[in-house]
């Protein structure tokens, strides 16, 4: 998809099964929306296709928009309605014309998002974590077969992003609705059954987290250390490899930390204060495949060393 002279997204190409979570994550204009609008029919590709449930979004549009449902990046529930009203509209937009029918679907979805007794209150006067619940009851009302969800849980607190998860998992096992979400908490993702990880436009891996995170073939080394850039340029010296900068602590995924830590822990001196191996997550793959954070300043220590992980990510051919 182009615009103007930038491709905001380049040559994506991925699958999703029946029932199945997918999660789309990469940072801030990596062009996740993009592709949710593609996919919905909401912006046509400049080149290229893509298929829902046999669908072209490009020649079918139509037949397209029956068969999804989609909760956006920005709110669009009718403020100056209630929560029930938010729904019934919806409802009769997507065809439930038999009032009997509708009423039980709308009020099967308020207690589904745990806001039957709010059914009176005004959109507007709901918290964050309601309204986003309450858009995503609404976008399956319709049963759709594919559901897409940009960025659900953003600014909700753990116990309203747990429950939205919880629920969303659920249905897609219970109802075989198949879930493409994107989401920038890396932590969240490890739940999805596939991952796709989009960086300026492309897709760079898209796999179970699984297998995701053994693709990176090692145990991270967590390093406490007094002096984090000194020991992080004392270990590169060494070995070659680059630790990642997080405040006072270094990062890096070595194939045995037993030998490692026998061979490096006498150069580093006294450096180093304390040490911890933990099993790779996400934000480790995301990482070695993209040669920067998600959220970069959590995650890297920014500007020199974001560069040369960069140069390293490049120098492997990722
Ligand atoms: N309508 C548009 N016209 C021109 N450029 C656009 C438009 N929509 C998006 N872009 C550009 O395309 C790129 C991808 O944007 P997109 O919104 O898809 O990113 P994103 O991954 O959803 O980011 P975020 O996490 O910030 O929501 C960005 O560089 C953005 O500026
Ligand atoms: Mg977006």
């Amino acid at each position: 998809m182009r615009y103007g002279d930038l491709t905001a997204v380049d040559g994506v190409s991925f699958t999703m099964a029946r029932g199945e979570v997918f999660g789309f994550l990469g940072p801030n204009g990596a062009g996740k929306t993009t592709t949710i609008s593609m996919l919905t029919t909401l912006a046509r590709p400049t080149s290229g296709e893509a298929w829902i449930s046999n669908h072209s979004v490009t020649k079918a549009p139509n037949a397209v928009r029956r068969e999804i449902g989609i909760v956006f990046q920005d709110s669009t529930l009718d403020t100056k309605l209630t929560v029930e009203e938010n729904l019934d509209f919806h409802a009769r937009i997507y065809g439930l014309t038999n009032r009997a029918q509708r009423r039980r679907r709308i009020a099967k979805m308020l207690k589904l998002s745990e806001l039957t007794d709010r059914r009176k209150t005004l959109a507007a006067k709901l918290s964050g974590g309601m309204r986003r619940r309450l858009e995503i009851v609404r976008a399956l009302l319709h049963r759709p077969n594919v559901l897409f969800l940009d960025e659900p849980t953003l600014g909700l607190d753990v116990q309203n992003r747990r429950r939205i998860w919880e629920y969303l998992i659920n249905t897609a096992a219970n109802d075989g609705t198949t879930i493409f979400v994107t989401t920038h908490q890396l932590e969240e993702a490890e739940q999805f059954h596939r991952v796709g990880i989009i960086d300026q436009g492309k897709l760079v891996a898209c796999d179970t987290p699984a297998a995701l995170r053994a693709s990176l073939g090692g145990s991270l080394l967590k390093l406490r250390c007094a002096e984090p850039e000194e020991a992080a340029r004392r270990i590169m010296s060494s070995t070659g490899l680059l630790p990642t900068v997080n405040g006072n602590t270094l990062s890096l995924v070595v194939d045995s930390p037993g030998e490692f830590l026998a061979e490096e822990l006498g150069k580093l001196g006294g450096l180093v204060k304390q040490v911890e191996v933990v099993e790779p997550k996400l934000e480790e793959v995301f990482l070695s495949l993209t040669g920067h954070g998600l959220r970069d300043a959590e995650v890297t220590g920014g500007g020199a060393w974001r560069e040369v992980h960069q140069a390293q990510a490049k120098k492997v051919g990722r």
